[in-house]
């Protein structure tokens, strides 16, 4: 097999943090994409490929694939991994608000997606794989910018894998539970978020960014051809759907 190249956005910390790493362990060259320099993660991974840039823009998002291409001359996999996910009552939310989670969210693994695209399909094989939540299943009241976002990701999720079947390319979705990363420490988290979310698991710890792993490297792997436009729920048994 060629040295696999994967792009994954908000890699500077968290979730996305853990897949670059993980990813780089198992090989692949990484390149990381965030709106924050990602020094820390670029500390963790010999020949990062540190872009900093907003996901959702277009521009920045197409300098930013082609300053892969140019550096590890391949792109095989993305993960869409950048989000936000804010708290707040339905009643309170503005039309700015409910645009920024759209955008962070849904739009950008479509713009991201789609400047990758050329290059995966000049590679003849790829992996998209979406980060979604298992808030899409437990549809907490406070969330519903975050939810509809996330259920509109699984909706392009299995769409994009029938556009993109064709071309060897496979487009999964991985809904984690509520994660232990400082932003949700900071947030959902805090105030005992995690508690009451461990309460709804079956699972009964919280869970850490390295859970999610296994789950990242089995839709990546060579042999994985076969599983397309599916959610894979590991929200410790939060809710079996
Ligand atoms: N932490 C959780 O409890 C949890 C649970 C389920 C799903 N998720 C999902 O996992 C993903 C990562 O969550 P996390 O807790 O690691 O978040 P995080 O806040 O730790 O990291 C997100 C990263 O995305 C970056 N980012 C935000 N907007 C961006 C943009 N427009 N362009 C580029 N980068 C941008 C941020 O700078 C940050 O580095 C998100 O999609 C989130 O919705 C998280």
């Amino acid at each position: 097999m060629d040295t696999r190249t994967a792009l994954v956005t908000g890699a500077a910390q968290g979730l996305g943090q853990e897949f670059a790493v993980a990813l780089a362990g198992r090989g692949y060259r990484v390149a990381g994409l965030d709106i924050a320099p990602q020094a820390e993660t670029a500390g963790k991974i010999p020949d990062y490929l540190e872009l900093v840039g907003d996901a959702t823009d277009d521009e920045q998002v197409r300098a930013g694939t082609q300053r892969v291409i140019d550096r590890f001359g391949t792109l095989h996999v993305v993960v869409n991994n950048a989000g936000v996910y804010p708290a707040k009552p339905f009643e309170e939310i503005t039309p700015e608000d409910w645009r920024r989670v759209m955008r962070v969210n849904l739009e950008a693994p479509f713009v991201v997606t789609r400047a990758a695209l050329p290059h995966l399909k000049a590679a003849g094989w790829g992996r998209v794989v979406n980060i979604v939540s298992a808030a899409v299943f437990t549809a907490p009241p406070d969330m519903v910018p975050y939810v509809a976002s996330k259920m509109g990701l699984i909706g392009f999720t299995r769409a994009l894998a029938s556009a993109l079947g064709p071309y060897g390319i496979t487009v999964n979705a991985i809904a984690p539970t509520m994660v232990r990363t400082a932003t949700a420490e900071r947030t959902v988290g805090a105030g005992g978020g995690f508690e009451a979310v461990r309460a709804g698991q079956v699972v009964p710890r919280t869970q850490e960014p390295s859970d999610l792993v296994s789950s990242l490297l089995y839709v990546v792997d060579e042999g994985s051809g076969f599983l397309t436009g599916q959610t894979l729920n590991v929200s410790g048994g939060s809710a079996f759907l």
